[in-house]
């Protein structure tokens, strides 16, 4: 720990995150200052099979943590030395992916002689928020929706989270890549849809809005509608398929996002994961954000999708509420929330 200007300790925190496709180290101080964050992403590795090959996964990751790791440490302008703790994310994710940026964690740990500190991926998403601003102030709204999960939390305090509601089928993100892997738009789906809805019409087509009323969300009927939709009508104009599709997915997020916040009373609306890069669902969040007179917390595409900066700063919390995790502890691939 060295001593920053007003006296008080900085803690600076290595921080890993190899969970699924993206390999990546960062260095942040105090959970929320990030002096470096490097991502490497696998896309162009998986693009060719539709979707994430773990064992490719887990040979990128092998390949690439070391120059990952020494990129942020030269990015930080810091050695080993200047390190306070180890943090990797350990759970969820794939199996093998995990273990490669744990056991890098765990390894540097041992050699610097500082705590490891394993972080829950889903909690590191919701510290993107606080790495952008500060001051937010809970209870917050957050929506993850990404590849792999689609969540609704509660953030009624640092370490404190309430999921409210989650998909019983697909993520969000799936959704996206499986409709835009049928309609031939290629891997991943969302940026794809996102750029084609832009010239078809939302309207065009009256796609299901699962679960109305309910907490919880779905989407694979939805994908299936599409697919149906298709088969029906082969002449219809694939950008409105495309606009219709995601405004079913957006109207779907935003809905029950926004009441989630209004049950629980929460000062903003946040957004996290892949798919908030959607620009659909970035505006309509700011739209009905601004109409309720909520903060609404958009973060830059950099936080929303894997970053080990958010490891870095959910790392600081835990360590400052928890200690260190002990070196014996392993990987959890379908670790929860809370
Ligand atoms: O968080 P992320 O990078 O990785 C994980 O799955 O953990 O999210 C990737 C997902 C993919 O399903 C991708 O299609 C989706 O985010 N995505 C989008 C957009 N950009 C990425 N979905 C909708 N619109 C986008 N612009
Ligand atoms: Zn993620």
């Amino acid at each position: 720990m060295s001593t920053s200007g007003g006296g008080s300790e900085r803690v600076r925190i290595l921080g890993i995150e190899t969970s699924c496709d993206e390999t990546a180290a960062a260095v942040v101080d105090d959970g929320r200052h990030v002096v470096s964050s490097v991502v490497s992403s696998q896309v162009d590795l998986h693009a060719r099979f539709g979707g994430v090959v773990p064992e490719i996964a887990s040979r990128a990751h092998v390949d690439l943590i070391g120059p990952v790791i020494a990129d942020a440490l030269g990015e930080a302008a810091v050695d080993l030395g200047g390190i306070d703790a180890i943090a990797a994310c350990h759970g969820p994710g794939l199996a093998g992916a995990l273990l490669v940026g744990v056991s890098a964690a765990k390894a540097l740990a041992l050699v610097a002689q500082v705590p490891y500190v394993g972080v829950n991926h889903l909690e590191a998403h919701l510290y993107a928020a606080w790495l952008e601003d500060p001051d937010l102030a809970p209870p917050l709204a957050v929506l993850i929706a990404s590849g792999g999960h689609t969540l609704v939390v509660i953030v009624e305090d640092h370490g404190r989270y309430r999921v409210v509601g989650q998909t019983v089928d697909d993520a969000a993100g799936e959704a996206f890549d499986k409709v835009a892997r049928f309609l031939g738009l290629g891997y991943p789906g969302g940026p794809a849809i996102d750029q084609l809805a832009a010239d078809g019409d939302p309207g065009a087509i009256a796609f299901p809005r699962a679960m109305p009323g309910e907490t919880d969300l779905s989407f694979s009927g939805l994908k299936t509608a599409v697919v149906n939709h298709v088969r029906r009508s082969p002449d219809v104009a694939i950008a409105d398929v495309a606009a219709s599709f995601q405004a079913a997915v957006v109207d779907q997020l935003a809905d029950k996002l926004v009441a989630a916040a209004d049950a629980a009373d929460a000062s903003a609306l946040v957004l996290g994961g892949g798919v908030a890069a959607n620009s659909a669902l970035r505006a309509r969040v700011e739209q009905v954000a601004a109409a309720s007179g909520r903060k609404a917390f958009l973060p830059p595409l950099a936080l929303c999708t894997d970053n080990a900066a958010m490891i870095a700063a959910a790392a600081w919390w835990r360590l400052r509420a928890d200690g260190p995790t002990p070196l014996d502890a392993g990987v959890e691939p379908s670790l929860p929330l809370t």
